[in-house]
């Protein structure tokens, strides 16, 4: 029997992320469902208002997804064809579908050892046709905002930055996402703040590029029936504007869900052999908030083996990303072959994502610790 029960346990499937879920949301969701008022109404306003607020930004501008966000802000900008915009190879895909779309050059850039942007590789890319740049914050951690603002300076370039994996993450005390004049949020259900199901927007501090991209989302109204530009539909709806405020008043508690689980795999994987932990936070400029939390294998073989054996106990790990920006399909068909970028290519053949969400129990970290060290030993 206890053998049975113990067996059980061990095949409990610890997921590479989880949906903070509550009761008060469920009660909110049917408020709005009985109100009968579903698009960018009281609560998408409301939202709007709470997130600028937390994040220390004059303008939200809700949108239905980070890339919806980011293509009304680049149309706002005013990207043209020709345009080159800096950028890391390692990031999600969608980081620079708007700019591709708008005729912009992705200049794809390497990495430091944080898994961000590397300053000194970005200021070597830049061109007269530079315009830009857009620094992702990756896994949940800050990239280096003095340098790119020093550069962004010194080129006059402007900055975007990419928050879709770091809501309330910190750079010298103020939120991501307030340091520079744009920025860009994404509420996809794994994201450390969700609207259960896409959503995005973008933060400024500038008024026109606020007006601009609100009447953008919404067919270029200026008024019900007058049309300024030709626009989209990319707009917010009401239901999940209710879930992201709830979400957002205990945002900071799932934060530190999060970075307690952090502390709990530096713990217990210290001092393993050919094992990287993801950078902490001691430099005190930082302050992550562990979308992810990548491991570094010696090897791919031993990513690749390590994954399937945690696998085979449970175990959801992830890859992020396998395929670097810069050798994907879709991105050697539009440019050719493109230069090499060495530690882009060489972390992406050997990183791997172990569970993160904020009620990750301290038991759970310590069976994913446990396997690790049993399969590295
Ligand atoms: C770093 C980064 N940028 C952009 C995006 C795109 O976000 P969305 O799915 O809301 O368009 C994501 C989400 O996958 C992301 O992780």
């Amino acid at each position: 029997m206890f053998r049975f029960r113990k067996e059980a346990i061990l095949a409990a499937k610890i997921p590479l992320s989880r949906v903070h879920q509550s009761q008060v949301i469920d009660r909110r969701i049917l408020e709005v469902v009985k109100s009968g008022n579903y698009i960018l109404g009281p609560e998408s306003k409301a939202f709007e208002k709470e997130l600028a607020a937390y994040f220390g930004v004059k303008h939200v501008v809700l949108s239905s997804s980070w890339t919806a966000a980011v293509h009304l802000l680049h149309i706002a900008q005013g990207i043209k064809p020709g345009d080159e915009i800096l950028v890391p190879s390692l990031t999600a895909f969608p980081s620079i579908e708007p700019m591709i779309h708008c005729g912009a050059k992705p200049v794809f850039c390497d990495i430091d050892d944080t898994y961000t942007i590397d300053p000194e590789d970005a200021r070597k890319r830049i061109t007269k046709r530079t315009v830009g740049i857009l620094p992702v914050h990756l896994y949940g951690r800050p990239a280096n905002l003095d340098a790119f603002m020093k550069l962004a300076k010194e080129h006059n370039l402007w900055i975007i930055e990419d928050c879709a994996q770091s809501h309330g993450a910190k750079w010298k005390g103020k939120r991501a996402g307030s340091y520079t004049e744009h920025a860009a949020f994404s509420f996809y259900p794994s994201k450390n703040l969700t609207v259960y199901g896409d959503g995005g927007a973008i933060a400024t501090q500038d008024d026109e590029i606020a007006r601009k991209v609100t009447m953008l989302r919404n067919h270029g109204r200026k008024d019900k029936y007058l049309h300024e530009k030709v626009g989209f539909n990319l707009r917010f709806n009401e239901i999940q504007a209710a879930v992201g405020r709830e979400q957002l008043k205990v945002l900071d508690d799932l934060n530190a869900g999060r970075r307690r689980a952090a502390d709990g795999y530096r713990r217990e994987l210290a001092g393993v052999k050919n094992l990287v932990l993801p950078p902490d936070d001691k430099d005190g400029q930082t302050e992550s908030v562990y979308h992810m939390f990548v491991i570094r294998l010696k090897d791919n073989d031993t990513r690749e083996g390590l994954g399937k054996a945690l696998k085979e106990q449970g175990i959801e790990t992830g890859v992020h990303y396998p395929v670097p920006n810069h050798q994907q399909p879709a991105i050697t068909e539009l440019y050719g072959q493109l230069p090499s970028l060495p530690r882009t290519e060489d972390y992406t053949q050997r990183i791997l994502s172990l569970p993160m969400f904020p009620s990750i129990t301290d038991e759970e970290v310590k069976t994913v610790a446990n396997a690790i060290n049993a399969y590295l030993k």
